[in-house]
């Protein structure tokens, strides 16, 4: 199969609509593999942070953008991994700092360029779901199915709050829902590859609907596409 033969399904759509939990289910109810482009930003901003660099310092940030190595696996107990150049980065990436870094370094259009190629080099057979804000649009715009995920964004913060006292912190709901809006502000005004659905993306409203829900739409949408090509 060549590469550009390898069935994508891009999910697009806003912090917080669901996008990394339907994700992973769909790609292992598939068998696909899955990118999850966010932490890919987020990998980047902490190898910057890590080698003391600003960023806003774009010829710094495309050096290790070039040769920085980001993979996924699973480990042991079978839990998404997120390694950086072989180092085991799941947890660290995930700090409001980082997110926050990520949303900066990715309003910069020549790191997004820079990351292009190392996001496209995840199409891989058998498919590959691909989980982001550009994916339809900008990385795979000849995905097969194109979904873009919405929910309100107080579903949203209360879903990140939920998520934050399971992990044992504490919280307030209020200041989550103003990071939301202002990175949702950030990430739809910004002049390279502004969070938009593609215009022949399914839009898809979460809202009140469970995971489960969610996963089986995505799923029929694929099957539907499927039996259309053969
Ligand atoms: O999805 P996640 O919250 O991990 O992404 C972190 C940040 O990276 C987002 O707020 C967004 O600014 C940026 N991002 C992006 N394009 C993608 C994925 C993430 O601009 N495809």
């Amino acid at each position: 199969m060549r590469n550009a033969e390898v069935p994508v399904l891009t999910l697009d759509g806003p912090s917080g609509a669901g996008k990394g939990t339907v994700a992973r289910r769909v790609s292992e109810s598939l068998r696909w593999h899955l990118l999850d482009s966010g932490a890919i930003y987020r990998a980047l901003a902490l190898s910057a942070e890590l080698a003391g660099m600003a960023m806003d310092d774009v010829p710094a940030l495309l050096g290790i953008a070039r040769t920085m190595v980001v993979d996924f696996r699973l480990d042991e107990r079978g839990r998404p991994q997120v390694l950086l150049d072989g180092n085991d980065v799941t947890k660290v990436i995930r700090s409001e700092t980082c997110g926050k870094q990520a949303s900066q370094i990715a309003a910069l259009p020549a790191v997004r360029g820079a990351l292009l190629q190392c996001q496209r080099a995840f199409r891989r057979p058998p498919g590959l779901v691909a989980d982001g804000r550009d994916m339809g649009t900008v990385v795979f715009p000849d995905a097969l199915v194109k979904i873009y995920l919405m929910a309100s964004v107080e579903e949203r913060a209360h879903r990140r709050y939920k998520q934050l006292m399971e992990q044992g912190v504490s919280g307030n709901i209020a200041p989550i829902l103003k990071e939301i809006e202002a990175r949702d502000l950030r990430d739809s005004t910004r002049s390279v590859s502004p969070l938009v659905p593609a215009p022949d993306a399914v839009i898809l409203e979460t809202t009140g609907k469970s995971v489960e829900a969610v996963v089986s739409i995505v799923l029929s949408q694929i099957r539907q596409r499927s039996d259309r090509m053969l």
